[in-house]
């Protein structure tokens, strides 16, 4: 099959052609529709963070995907051949065939075009567990989202504000508009003025998907007993004891029953996915360039919206 992989950290993406997976008992193989390109793939591949997130090289990077069941492991129950799915996994879904555990499937919205659903995984799971399972956000109460027009970000923001929260949102001015259309009842542009100088009132979470000194100035306008969830650096414990509130660094834990629930969201079309360029796998080395230099496809600056990489054409 085909795939795109790393040779060597810092290495060029490379199509190559390598041996097919071989499927365990409690596997499933998927022929892959579409993947999507996560910034952490490109972190991952220079290796600047191999201390702590190291690849077995040669590597095929994706963790998320969208495409048929191909074959169902011995003790496979729940799918068959054929089957439209979605999900997560750790074996490399840049490339034709990929294998998959059913605990982080579900089955693909119709709704949803299969370069659509492969945006959706990572992202979609991480708002919801940043949300509500870390931050415990409740209806009524008002959430900061910093990176909200980010791939993690804008399903944040539909995701709140669906859940009767009040959504404040930090992102560059041209994704203002989108993130009205979305759901978010204020965007404070981080260029523009320091977001602890221009809120009025206290927030009871803050979902940071920015890290640094963004991290740091958000313990200002956090209100005593809240929460602050970083997906991007841990959170220092002298600053939740000092502010009285409690903070930690998520990782995503992927799961069937969580993407079967944002599954069911976007079918409705209560949610909707975001995908700004799609590029052929062949291109996935450009794909990265472009991500590196933050322009699209056409050159021009990158805005909101996932990257996704089409693997093999849609069928019926
Ligand atoms: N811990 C986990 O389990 C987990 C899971 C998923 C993702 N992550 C991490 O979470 C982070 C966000 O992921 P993503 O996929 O949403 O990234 P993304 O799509 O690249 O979005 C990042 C967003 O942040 C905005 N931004 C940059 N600097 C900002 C600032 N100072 N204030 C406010 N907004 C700012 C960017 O806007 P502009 O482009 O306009 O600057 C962009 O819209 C990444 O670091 C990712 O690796 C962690």
């Amino acid at each position: 099959m085909k795939a795109a992989r790393v040779l060597e950290y810092g290495g060029q993406l490379l199509l190559n052609d390598v041996p097919m997976p071989t499927i365990e008992p409690d596997e499933i193989l998927v022929k892959v529709r579409s993947t999507a390109v996560n910034q952490l793939d490109l972190v991952k591949a220079s290796g600047t963070v191999r201390q702590i997130l190291p690849i077995d090289l040669p590597w095929i990077p994706g963790h998320e995907f969208s495409g048929n069941v191909e074959q169902v492991g011995s003790a496979v129950t729940a799918w068959v051949r054929g089957d439209a799915v979605f999900g997560t996994s750790d074996q490399g879904a840049y490339a034709e065939y990929v294998l998959v555990k059913p605990t982080t499937i579900a089955k693909k919205p119709t709704r949803l075009s299969f370069e659509e659903a492969a945006s959706v995984p990572i992202a979609a799971q991480t708002a919801w567990q940043g949300i509500f399972t870390h931050g415990l956000m409740e209806k009524g109460q008002t959430i900061l989202i910093h990176g909200g027009a980010g791939a993690v970000g804008s399903y944040a923001v539909q995701l709140a504000s669906r859940a009767g929260a009040t959504v404040i949102a930090t992102a560059s001015r041209t994704d203002e508009a989108y993130l009205h259309s979305i759901g978010a009842t204020r965007v404070i542009d981080y260029h523009d003025a320091p977001f602890e100088k221009v809120l009025r009132e206290k927030v009871d979470v803050v979902l940071d998907l920015v890290g640094g000194d963004t991290q740091k100035r958000s313990f200002e306008v956090l209100k005593e007993g809240g929460h602050l969830v970083a997906t991007t650096q841990p959170v220092s414990s002298e600053e939740t004891t000092r502010h009285r509130v409690s903070g930690a660094m998520m990782r995503l834990a992927p799961s069937a029953g969580g993407l079967h629930r944002i599954a069911q969201l976007l079918e409705a079309g209560t949610i909707r996915p975001d995908v700004a360029s799609v590029y052929a796998l062949h291109d996935a080395a450009q794909a990265w360039k472009d991500i590196a230099a933050n322009v699209s496809p056409s050159g021009s600056r990158r805005s909101h919206g996932k990257i996704v990489l089409r693997v093999a054409v849609e069928q019926a």
